[in-house]
């Protein structure tokens, strides 16, 4: 076996974090354990989407509608509860924030406060789940900050740059964990025969312009005026194709890797859109940000929105700056 491979295997995810900051206090071994943790998280997951279909109660409907009014997959709460599970008895979380949960769940034995809270999105794109196509896992790490008596977790209320790490997991021919902490964006393929996330790509950047576009057209005459143009203009122009794979998770590593745009716009019945920022929005503006890549609701940067709610929705302009600049433009033309 030559030397870089068997190094490269051991190059897990615990590991990287350290690495990357460089450091072994207190505050990195955290990350560093917090990052393992999410990667048991996603091996579970994996594990039953990998065979959902012969697991008996894995895949339908629980017949719940969660906060956003939408039905609950039975694979969204298992994913759910999973990240819940593997938080237990480790003393780093207190607090997880969940597009299924109304409120924040607390791990008491984890808290005191003044811990790390999770914000995820169990399963992104559960419309596919029961087909068989690329699903996803959004979280984002962010430090509790003040008591959060009330369970209103109003410190999370703080915009993109209160995240200390995120990433995401997409499931698809390969499971990939994609993270930042800070210091790029980093990739690991899960090798089954292992049970380990093993670094695959490291300092991942998005290219200025790309050919994608990835957005919904069945919702064409929703939107603002300003968004058909910018589709228009893609149509008419040579260059661009079309992609769209209903799954968030899928879309975004589509142009994270090849470049290009994708876009979720608000409609004049919502003008917010239907992504949520906590766990959606603003964990991907953080990776593309630093991929050299920007997100925008098309006013401002996405980094920069300061939810009122848990479960805020904004509109998602992201992906090459070059691209996401050229819709920008049409919606500064009609405004
Ligand atoms: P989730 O499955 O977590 O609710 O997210 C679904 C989201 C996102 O994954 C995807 O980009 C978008 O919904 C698709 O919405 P449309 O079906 O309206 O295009
Ligand atoms: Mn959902
Ligand atoms: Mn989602
Ligand atoms: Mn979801």
């Amino acid at each position: 076996v030559e030397e870089h491979s068997l190094d490269r295997d051991c190059t897990t995810l615990s590991r990287h974090v350290l690495q990357q900051l460089k450091s072994f206090s207190a505050d990195a071994q955290d990350l560093s354990a917090l990052m393992n943790r999410i990667a048991l998280a996603a091996k579970i997951i994996s594990r039953r989407l990998s065979r959902a279909d012969l697991v008996e109660g894995a895949l339908g409907f629980t017949g719940n509608v969660n906060v956003q009014g939408e039905s609950v997959k039975k694979m969204d709460a298992y994913a759910n509860d999973v990240f819940i599970s593997v938080f237990k008895q480790s003393g780093l979380v207190c607090r997880l924030a969940s597009e299924e949960m109304e409120k924040p769940y607390y791990i008491p034995e984890n808290c005191p406060i003044g811990r790390y809270s999770l914000i995820y999105d169990p399963i992104d794109g559960s419309s596919n789940v029961d087909i068989n196509l690329n699903i996803g896992s959004i979280f984002a790490i962010r430090r509790q900050q003040g008591d959060d008596i009330d369970g209103e977790a109003t410190d999370l209320l703080q915009d993109g740059h209160q995240q200390i790490a995120a990433g995401y997991v997409i499931y698809g021919p390969s499971t990939m964990l994609v993270y930042s902490i800070g210091t790029g964006v980093h990739a690991f393929t899960l090798d089954p025969s292992l049970g380990e996330f093993i670094l695959s790509q490291e300092n991942m950047q998005v290219p200025d312009h790309g050919p994608v576009y990835s957005v919904n057209e069945g919702n064409f005459w929703q939107w603002d005026e300003s968004i058909r143009d910018y589709i228009r203009y893609v149509h008419r122009h040579e260059g661009y194709t079309a992609r769209y794979s209903g799954a968030l998770v899928g879309d975004f590593h589509r142009i994270l890797c090849q470049g290009g745009v994708f876009i979720y716009p608000g409609t004049v019945k919502k003008p917010e859109g239907k992504l949520r920022l906590l766990y959606e929005t603003a964990p991907l503006a953080f990776l593309i940000e630093q991929a050299g890549g920007r997100a925008s609701t098309g006013t401002e940067n996405l980094m920069d929105v300061v939810p009122e709610k848990l479960h805020t929705r904004t509109p998602l302009i992201i992906g090459s700056k070059e691209d996401v600049a050229l819709v920008e433009s049409f919606i500064q033309e009609r405004t």
